[in-house]
């Protein structure tokens, strides 16, 4: 595990946004697998930076996103599918055929998780992996649980999740109650796995994550396994350390 410390948000964000696109200069068919949340979002917008000054081509790029809500159309503001085309995939000289989702307006879960798991068998491996840090140690969607699920599957948020997503939402009721996500194998597949964590609000299961013992009921601290694990994190997250 490799741990870069960043003075505050902006330069996690730049840290982080240097590291991926080191991948997509080295290796300019990369599939990334990418991640929403407030986190990413300074990491995209000093990944469009990079692009607009000429840095950085996406044109072969491939990417595959974690996770996506259950029901939401892809017009809808709030689906992960927008969040992606908004904070990143419109800004770039990404091509759409090349971005991959679940699909989440696919009633039949098994049909949308197998049919996930074949795009990113089809798409191949992961180079660089993109998490985000759930304020109960979830990463993706994979919510606390007795195991470890591998594959793509259909998840029940948790009331922690509920909570810290319902900010997205005019409404507590308007927040989905079922997602789909890739699985922590595909997760612990990826080449390279790297986290962004920011505010004091994650110092906790921060530290619990990479401190305290590899459990399911806290799926992040799996990555203590990858071989190749960077966490960049501010001063704030990583203050209980
Ligand atoms: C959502 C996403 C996760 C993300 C998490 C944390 O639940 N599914 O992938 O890591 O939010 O979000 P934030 O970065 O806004 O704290």
């Amino acid at each position: 595990m490799r741990i870069i410390r960043a003075k505050d948000y902006c330069e996690m964000s730049r840290r982080a946004a240097e590291i991926i696109a080191s991948e997509v200069i080295l290796k300019p068919d990369c599939v990334l697998g990418l991640a929403t949340g407030s986190s990413p979002v300074g990491t995209y917008d000093e990944l469009v930076k990079m692009y607009k000054d000429g840095a950085l081509d996406f044109s072969g790029v491939r990417t595959v996103n974690l996770d996506e809500y259950c029901g939401l159309d892809i017009t809808s503001d709030q689906s992960y599918v927008w969040f992606m085309h908004h904070h990143l995939f419109d800004r770039v000289n990404i091509r759409p055929e090349n971005t991959h989702f679940p699909d989440g307006k696919q009633a039949d879960a098994q049909k949308a998780c197998a049919e996930y798991d074949a795009v990113m068998e089809k798409t191949g491996r992961t180079d660089l992996q993109l998490l985000g840090l759930g304020p109960d140690g979830h990463i993706g969607f994979n919510e606390p649980e007795d195991f470890f699920p591998a594959g793509t599957h259909k998840v029940a948020l948790t009331d922690s999740t509920i909570q810290a997503n319902k900010r997205f939402f005019s409404s507590e009721e308007e927040v989905p109650r079922f997602a789909y996500t890739m699985g922590v194998a595909g997760i612990m597949k990826a080449r390279r796995v790297l986290m962004v964590v920011s505010g004091k609000s994650k110092a906790g299961i921060l530290k619990e994550a990479l401190c305290g013992p590899v459990v399911p009921q806290v799926p992040a601290s799996v990555l203590q396994l990858h071989p190749d694990f960077v966490l960049v994190a501010d001063e704030e997250a990583l203050s209980e350390m």
